[in-house]
């Protein structure tokens, strides 16, 4: 397992690359053997920009989309690029999705891959934010990896076209975490077709990146931390040697192996969810290699938000989590067992095999 950096030590290894620049070429090839394969790029998600009236917007949700834009930006050495997992707006409004971009365009220079929330959907299905930021899934490839962006936040038709007499009542009914009124979540036919026939032309040996939304694992239905149709779509990664897939909706930090598959979630810059078995007292509603990050404080209204760099070494993703106003977290993969693990709070002596069915 890679030693787990905070932002300091990342600031100092840059330091220390900066200083081995100046070696003879051989010896910089000795240190970054795969060098192709290593690199970061940042990860920025589930801002909830929420719009008052004229220009008048939800200040706390403001200000953690501009610190996570801030902090991102004195990353050295730089992120090859940055993502946004989904949920920019709260209500798909075109003026939370402008003044998001308007936040996010602050970013310097960095190229900024978009993941659709179901916040941002619901009201338009997304045609607007498509307009800002381009396809709803698609994928692209980056230094031998290749990743995938889908929409992971469609549901039934029925659901979608037919229930709700206004867009606006249907993105409401969207909206809410614990809310009978929703449907579950899913990728879908049409994008499976597509992932199967994107995967196809990629060398099973290839690392793979997926970002979605929603988890692509079955974690707690009663809240939408779910997708109706992840094993079909974890079925299509199974191929590969390595995949790992990074989701937001959930704002906290989860983490789970499934066969080939290492799962992340990322923070939101908005405000914390809590764990579902929190609130049901029942353990299996947590993916069951997580130890759990601890509750945010109510009086510190940045605790238990945040954002992530994400170090892909090796094909492997090591997602260090920078918690505004908490303990900063860093979950690598542990080459040894198999799975991701949090150094500094997983039980040294307890070894979970990881699941193997999907
Ligand atoms: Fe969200
Ligand atoms: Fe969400």
């Amino acid at each position: 397992m890679s030693k787990p950096i905070n932002r300091r030590d990342f600031l100092k290894g840059a330091g220390a690359l900066a200083a081995m620049s100046t070696l003879p070429i051989s010896m910089v090839e000795l240190a970054f053997a795969d060098s192709s394969q290593n690199f970061t790029f940042a990860y920025i998600s589930d801002a909830h920009i929420q719009h008052i009236k004229g220009r008048e917007f939800v200040r706390n949700w403001d200000r953690g989309l501009i610190r996570a834009v801030a902090e991102t930006n004195m990353l050295t050495p730089k992120p090859d690029f940055v993502m946004f997992g989904g949920d920019l707006g709260q209500l798909g409004k075109r003026e939370e999705l402008d003044h998001g971009a308007e936040i996010m365009s602050a970013l310097h220079g960095s190229k900024v891959h978009y993941v659709m929330g179901e916040h941002d959907y619901y009201l338009d299905l997304g045609q607007y934010w498509e307009k800002l930021f381009g396809p709803k899934y698609y994928s692209f490839d980056h230094k031998g990896v290749h990743f995938v962006v889908l929409n992971s936040i469609l549901t039934y038709d029925d659901w979608t076209f037919k229930r709700w007499p206004t867009a606006e009542q249907r993105m409401l009914e969207m909206a809410g975490l614990d809310n009978p009124n929703g449907s579950p979540f899913m990728v879908g036919d049409k994008q499976r077709e597509w992932l199967k026939n994107d995967l196809e032309k990629v060398d099973k040996n290839t690392p793979l990146v997926v970002f979605s939304h929603s988890p692509l694992q079955k974690i707690y239905k009663g809240w939408n931390f779910w997708t109706e149709d992840a094993e079909q779509v974890q079925a299509l990664l199974q191929p590969f040697k390595k995949a790992n897939v990074i989701y937001g909706h959930v704002h906290q930090i989860q983490y789970n192996q499934i066969g080939n598959i290492s799962f992340h979630a990322v923070m939101a810059t908005s405000w914390p969810w809590p764990y579902p078995s929190t609130y049901t007292q029942a353990e299996q509603y947590l993916p069951k290699l997580t130890v759990p990050m601890n509750r945010a404080d109510p009086f510190f209204e940045r605790d238990a938000t945040g954002w992530q760099f994400i170090n892909l070494a090796t094909g492997n993703a090591d997602v260090h989590y920078n918690l505004s106003s908490n303990t900063s977290r860093t979950v690598s993969f542990n080459t040894r067992t198999g799975q991701p693990e949090d150094e500094a709070y997983q039980p040294a002596d307890k070894h979970i095999p990881p699941q193997t069915h999907f």
